[in-house]
């Protein structure tokens, strides 16, 4: 069909590369399964869904959609981290469910941590789930689908065979100047309120090469800002070629030395695996970003004693001293979670005091949400919610206002911003991302997306900054 409708085309359509004409490809788009994913959670499930998109494509040669209703796949990749998140699931595919009524050939997929605990039992709750995979099996889905399709049953597959799923992965595509790279998968600090461990497993590292070698093809088509990702990443202990063991520190220098990597992020790391390796790689490589997310849930040591999280409120503290003391001006920020079972008034005030000792910026916080099958859910717990609310508005108050301090304190101040892209807002500005994480918008031309630039910060709002590129930044990009 393709063959004859091509033979009739006026050859002047025929640009293409072997031979191929526009009517071709946009009749092969046009016939491509449209692939639509909806993620949930955090960034390593943004990862994993870029994955997933790209496993497909290379498999079965889908196109994305953003419209549900026109695709031939619909995936959900799902958070159970809290409650809130894990009942979206089901109000999820029951909208999904009356378009497979109405094109019963369309196949409905469920991955990620939800997936991974309910595993069948998903679909007895939901039976028209066609396929159930986990976050460590989302390289097999090219085979689940073909079975679902060819066997038309509903298929599980959960299993934990960790790393080989970066072995199946295709060649990772840049889709702009910065790009996130899975270093280890799964966690296991068991902290008695996650539920990732066992979701995701237990720590497991990839090999320091495929690690390099992700990283320079990515640095090869423009990246330029890479975040290293992992539930733990100071955990990472990868394998060298030589048989060696690679720790975090080091992991960071081999970044730093990939030609055309000249900003590092890290997400996230947590307190109790933080050496002074680690805290020395600020001091030595400049690409490191000037900022830091670690976790530090609770600033009392009874709490973090019951949350099992490794370190005292005092140790946090020293790595923040330490960090202050090698980056000056260093932006820190942290996850904290109020209402843990049995919080008493006195260390919700340790929390507050610890914030004000730190002197935050963005940070997230989370009431405590008990997770089935976690040490913590069965301890006892006689705080009110509304208590529990009372804090956590307190807390974030506090909180909003050190960022905006943050940010008015960088008015009149010249940042170094990667460009993104063209800003949604008005196509004449661009936008891109300070050290600190912080959306500056600026007029400039479009072709310095990918560029490095230095920008004048004119202007605080509270969700992003304004500014003027630096005179010596026009400069340098007229000379190039
Ligand atoms: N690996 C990261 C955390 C991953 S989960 C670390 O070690 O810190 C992301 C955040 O969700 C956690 O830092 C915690 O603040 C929050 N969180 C995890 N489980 C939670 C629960 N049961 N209730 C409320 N918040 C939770
Ligand atoms: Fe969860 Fe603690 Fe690991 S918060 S991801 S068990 S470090």
């Amino acid at each position: 069909m393709l063959f004859l409708v091509s033979g009739i085309i006026p050859s002047f359509l025929n640009h293409g590369k072997s031979g191929e004409s526009k009517v071709d490809k946009h009749l092969q788009t046009n016939m491509a399964q449209k692939l639509y994913i909806q993620t949930n959670g955090c960034q390593m499930n943004e990862y994993d869904s870029a994955k997933m998109r790209d496993v497909l494509k290379a498999s079965h040669g889908m196109e994305m959609t953003e419209t549900p209703e026109e695709a031939d796949v619909l995936l959900l990749n799902t958070c159970s981290i809290r409650e809130k998140a894990q009942e979206k699931v089901f109000s999820t595919v029951g909208r999904w469910r009356k378009i497979k009524n109405k094109r019963p050939e369309v196949i409905i997929a469920v991955g990620g941590c939800v997936a991974s605990q309910e595993g069948a039992a998903l679909q007895k709750r939901a039976p028209y789930v066609d396929i159930v995979f986990g976050p460590q099996t989302l390289h097999r889905l090219p085979e689940l689908l073909n079975k679902a399709r060819d066997t038309k049953k509903r298929v599980v597959d959960i299993s934990f065979p960790q790393i080989e799923k970066f072995d199946a992965l295709p060649e990772p595509r840049a889709e702009g100047p910065k790009a996130f790279v899975s270093i280890m998968e799964g966690c296991s600090k068991y902290c008695t309120f996650c539920v990732v461990p066992y979701t995701r497993g237990e720590e497991i590292s990839r090999p320091l090469n495929a690690v390099i070698a992700e990283i320079s093809s990515l640095a090869g088509q423009g990246v330029r800002e890479i975040n290293l990702l992992g539930q733990n990443v100071n955990a990472y202990r990868g394998e060298m070629d030589d048989g060696e063991i690679a720790e975090f520190s080091l992991l960071l220098h081999y970044v730093a030395a990939v030609e055309g990597i000249d900003r590092i992020r890290f997400t996230t790391s947590h307190p109790a695996e933080y050496g002074d390796d680690i805290i020395d790689a600020f001091a030595e490589i400049p690409e490191l970003v000037s900022h830091l997310h670690l976790p530090v849930q609770s600033g009392s040591d009874t709490i973090l004693e019951n949350m099992k999280r490794g370190y005292t409120r005092d140790e946090y503290l020293q790595i923040m001293d330490k960090m202050k003391a090698v980056r000056p001006g260093i932006s820190l920020s942290s996850d904290f979670i109020i209402g843990f079972p049995g919080e008493t008034d006195a260390q919700f005030e340790d929390t507050l005091d610890l914030i004000e000792q730190v002197g935050f910026d963005f940070c997230y916080s989370f009431i405590y949400s008990p997770r089935p099958g976690t040490p913590a859910a069965e301890m006892a717990d006689d705080i009110s919610e509304q208590t529990k609310k009372q804090r956590l508005t307190r807390l974030k108050d506090r909180l909003n206002e050190m960022t905006m301090a943050i940010s008015d304190s960088m008015v009149d101040t010249i940042q170094s911003v990667l460009v993104e892209s063209v800003s949604k807002k008005n196509p004449l500005q661009m936008t891109g991302r300070t050290e600190n994480n912080r959306v500056v918008n600026f007029t400039a031309h479009p072709r310095l997306a990918g560029q490095f630039v230095d920008v004048i910060i004119t202007q605080a709002l509270p969700n992003s900054l304004r500014g003027r590129m630096f005179e010596s930044s026009i400069d340098k990009i007229l000379k190039n």
